[in-house]
């Protein structure tokens, strides 16, 4: 046999040996047109957007410097939980929460699907770093994909090109990360706008390190960088080192005072992230600046506190609900340019728009590439899907905080957990020690959201937000975090607080303000951290009432804050048994110590 030439294939910028044989053992495999090694640099970025241009997958906004909107296949907007695989060599490894492959059996799947799947397509290579470039360890991947919108969207949500691939040297070790929209070309066949395929799979290999992804060419399953490494990978690592990978959001609150605190804060996906990151505060003289909106690499300094790093370098933001109001730092930041935004709706004059946001147009091209007005608004017709999303640079951010690429992180000094409920978890509750936090986390539970395929609204146990994301066992996840906690020194630990904006009362509005207002609850957090602010001991841990909070200004009814705040013992012992049959599906490897805290919740119920 001859060996295979494609062009490019032997234009590579390194020496790294294992790098070089996988990337020619991938092209062998995909067969693609071509191999380009991705460099990062702008005249890069900007070939690329315009070969999407061309190709129709994107539209050159008129509005906004350097941006672009982009329609997906509207069978390919969202994660896709069902079609996630943690395949570790032992099945209980993977655990109850995670769907399962043995790793031999998903790679000849995989190497099946990928079998000439590049076929008329350009394949690239993006070397990639996660956190700052300067870590003592650099975080190192390479993400192969056919995809241009993938390879573009890298390079907002993360360190790439030329200046990641002067880290890798001749031997640093780096996670493989394959990707493929699935979707080869005949000779002579048109493309269409968003190439992906009815199959998908999205695989990961916690043993051998390794991300095999195929079908999909949405942000979660694509770029792989993000969940994938981030999280699922990188929360193996993390058990094995002692460090913790969590979906959280990492923001500096400075009191009137000039007292700085960090804080760290997981919701599930479209519960509030990246909205508590940029808060605007509304009480007069705090101020929040932004370090991360999704993901925090959290490890013990020698001082023995918690710091954490965000290891990304954009936002890739939930659209529909953001205008000047709710976020006006993300407006700002998109407004900068240098942006795409996906499954939006175009205006006629070249700009987006999606429900929610100020200035509604009289006529826009919805996501579905339809006529759309307000009248069809109106009649339920969404101009935006759900999950929609912005894709832009943090350095773009008006509110980053000036040490969000320090590869020390930051020291934080509250971990909230939160979700979506309607009813039952009051609007702040701070645990009694990190114990009794862990349980609040393991036992989160949010109403489903639009960011993962499936039926929204359904109320689902998301521990520590993570439900998506954890792989391993939920049950060796949960032990990790209380042996944290034992091996630390308890007062240098984060203080834990579970929030929830989203309580509703009778009529369904929320009864709680959010957004900016939440600045208060920060406030409380922080206050209650310094000895100042005061709360009541209730059966599930110390509640402010109303008094207890900064609502000077509020413009909310005192009926409503009280409603937020109550804790009704009722409700609570009818999450009980939600909890216990979550805990059932945990089985032998739930710690013995929430199993504790969930019987001295029971009594304190009575
Ligand atoms: P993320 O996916 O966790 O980053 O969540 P986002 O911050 O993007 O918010 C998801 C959705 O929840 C958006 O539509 C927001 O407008 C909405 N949201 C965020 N914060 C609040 C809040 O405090 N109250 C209410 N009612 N909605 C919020
Ligand atoms: P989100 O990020 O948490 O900001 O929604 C994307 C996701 O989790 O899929
Ligand atoms: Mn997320
Ligand atoms: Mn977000």
């Amino acid at each position: 046999m001859t060996a295979l030439t494609i062009p490019g294939l032997d234009q590579a910028p390194t020496t790294h040996a294992r790098l070089l044989s996988w990337v020619r053992e991938v092209a062998e495999l995909t067969a693609p047109d071509e191999v380009v090694w991705v460099d990062g640099s702008p005249e890069e970025a900007e070939r690329l957007n315009q070969k999407l241009v061309d190709a129709g997958t994107f539209v050159r906004l008129q509005n906004k410097p350097n941006s672009f909107w982009c329609a997906s296949d509207p069978n390919d907007v969202a994660r896709v939980e069902e079609r996630t695989y943690i395949c570790s060599v032992d099945e209980a490894d993977a655990g109850p929460t995670n769907n399962w492959m043995n790793p031999v059996e998903m790679k000849s799947i995989m190497t099946e699907l990928y079998r000439g799947c590049m076929r008329g397509r350009t394949m690239y290579v993006i070397p990639f770093c996660m956190g700052p470039l300067t870590a003592e360890k650099p975080m190192l991947g390479v993400e192969i994909t056919d995809s241009e919108y993938v390879v573009v969207s890298m390079g907002v949500m993360t360190r790439m090109g030329s200046k990641a691939l002067a880290v890798f040297g001749d031997d640093a070790d780096f996670v493989p990360c394959l990707h493929s929209v699935g979707a080869p070309l005949e000779p002579g066949q048109a493309d269409v706008p968003w190439p992906c395929n009815d199959t998908k799979y999205i695989t990961h290999f916690p043993e051998t390190r390794e991300i095999q992804s195929f079908g999909s060419g949405y942000g979660g399953n694509a770029l792989l960088g993000k969940k994938c490494y981030s999280l699922r990978i990188a929360s193996t690592i993390a058990r094995e080192e002692g460090w913790l990978a969590e979906h959280m959001l990492i923001l500096k609150l400075t009191s009137p005072e000039q007292k700085v605190h960090y804080i760290a804060a997981a919701f599930p996906s479209a519960c509030g992230k990246t909205n508590l990151a940029m808060l605007e505060p509304t009480i007069p003289g705090w101020k929040v600046e932004t370090l991360g909106d999704d993901i925090a690499w959290m490890r013990f300094g020698a001082d023995g506190r918690l710091y954490a790093v965000n290891p990304e370098a954009g936002f890739f933001g939930v659209a529909p609900g953001t205008n000047w109001k709710t976020n006006p730092n993300a407006m700002r930041t998109i407004e900068r340019g240098n942006s795409v935004f996906t499954n939006v709706a175009l205006t006629d004059d070249g700009d987006i728009w999606w429900e929610g946001m100020e200035n509604e147009p009289a006529h826009a091209t919805s996501w579905k590439k339809q006529d759309w007005t307000p009248a069809d608004g109106e009649a339920g017709v969404l101009s935006s899907h759900a999950n929609s999303r912005y894709c832009t640079p943090m350095s773009q951010c008006p509110v980053l905080a000036p040490e969000w690429d320090d590869p020390n992180g930051v020291p934080i000094s509250a971990i909230f957990f939160g979700g979506r409920r309607a009813g039952t978890i009051p609007l702040v509750n701070e645990a009694r020690d990190w114990q009794h936090g862990v349980f609040m986390g393991a036992t989160l539970s949010s109403e489903k959201t639009a960011a993962a395929a499936g039926k929204v609204g359904e109320v689902r146990r998301d521990p520590m937000a993570m439900l998506p994301f954890i792989g391993y066992h939920a049950g060796d996840y949960f032990a990790h975090w209380i042996s944290l906690g034992k091996n630390a020194d308890s007062v240098k630990l984060p203080k834990i607080f579970y929030v929830n904006w989203f309580r509703r009362g009778d009529d369904k509005r929320f009864l709680w303000p959010g957004f900016g207002e939440n600045g208060r609850i920060l406030k409380w957090a922080i206050e209650r951290i310094e000895g100042k602010a005061a709360a009541v001991e209730t059966p599930i841990g110390h509640v402010p009432t109303a008094a207890d909070l900064d609502l000077s200004g509020l413009d909310a009814s005192l009926a409503d804050i009280e409603a937020a705040l109550a804790v009704d013992a009722a409700e609570w012992r009818a999450e009980l048994p939600l909890i216990e049959e979550w805990f059932t599906q945990i089985g032998d490897k739930l710690p013995s110590s929430l199993r504790d805290e969930l019987e001295a919740l029971k009594q304190r119920l009575g």
